[in-house]
């Protein structure tokens, strides 16, 4: 028995880092997957996963792939159950700096593509009595820091957003949840990341960076009805991080 069984969940960003973490964990757990991605990743993740994943090239900002991506769950699975708006990018630059490409593309992906994903998630969720969202912040979602403003922004917008909709959907059935992750070895952080930043890992109070595994974990007990009275909360998955005064 899986925590996840007969649950369909859609993934986004799931070609790589804590989204294919967590295409993984869920079908472990018994869900049917639904594993998006603008990459073209999203493929091999299905094949190396092997479980019951279904592909879907989807760019989270366009609302037409979105859309089409919930349908896409329907038409195979019959429902959605979990939706993990996971995809997410970042930049930096000093704020007089600022390039107002760079904030376009940070805010689509970050904030738009959770917008639209909890649109079409919530609908595609309603007609069956409800479901579960977990949105992607950030422990940059809860503090600042230096030239990271729009990441930042984006981040806690995502906190804002989810909260409206916990209390806008719970009547309907729909629990939605934000998980914060601190420093996590992924392909977001550059590969040398801990060589140009070697007190990123010291930030955690576990001193050590996460794994993507790690985090998904947190999602598979958001997705699953362990969680079932989890709504409108803030996680941090972040090895004590933001526990941190400084
Ligand atoms: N890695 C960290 O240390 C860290 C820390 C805090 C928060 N986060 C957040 O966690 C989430 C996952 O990060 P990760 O480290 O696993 O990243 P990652 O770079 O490993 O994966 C992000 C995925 O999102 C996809 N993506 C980007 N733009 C997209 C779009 N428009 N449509 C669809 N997919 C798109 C990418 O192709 C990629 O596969 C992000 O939202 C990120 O901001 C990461």
């Amino acid at each position: 028995m899986g925590e996840l069984d007969n649950k369909v969940a859609v993934i986004t960003g799931a070609g790589s880092g804590m989204a294919k973490a967590s295409v993984k964990v869920f079908t472990r757990e018994g869900a049917k997957v639904v594993a998006a991605d603008i990459s073209g990743a999203e493929q091999d993740v299905a094949t190396e996963v092997g479980g019951v994943v279904l592909p879907v090239h989807c760019d989270v900002t366009k609302e037409a792939d979105v859309k089409a991506l919930m349908e896409a769950a329907i038409e195979e699975f019959g429902r959605v159950d979990a939706v993990l708006n996971v995809a997410g990018v970042a930049d930096g630059a000093q704020l007089v700096d600022l390039d107002m490409e760079m904030y376009d593309r940070l805010m689509d992906v970050n904030l738009r593509g959770v917008f639209l994903g909890m649109k079409h998630g919530i609908r595609a969720m309603l007609p069956t009595g409800g479901g579960s969202i977990v949105n992607w912040s950030s422990v940059g979602g809860l503090n600042g820091n230096a030239f990271t403003a729009v990441y930042n922004a984006s981040k806690h917008a995502v906190i804002g957003a989810s909260k409206s909709a916990a209390i806008e959907y719970g009547p309907g059935g729909i629990r939605v949840n934000v998980i914060c992750p601190g420093y996590v070895r992924t392909e977001i952080m550059s590969k040398d990341a801990e060589a140009h930043m070697p007190d990123i890992v010291l930030k955690a109070a576990l001193q050590r960076g996460g794994l993507p595994h790690e985090v998904a974990e947190v999602g598979s007990f958001l997705a699953s009805d362990r969680a079932s009275f989890v709504s409108g909360a803030v996680i941090a998955v972040d090895g004590g991080w933001s526990a941190k005064l400084a």
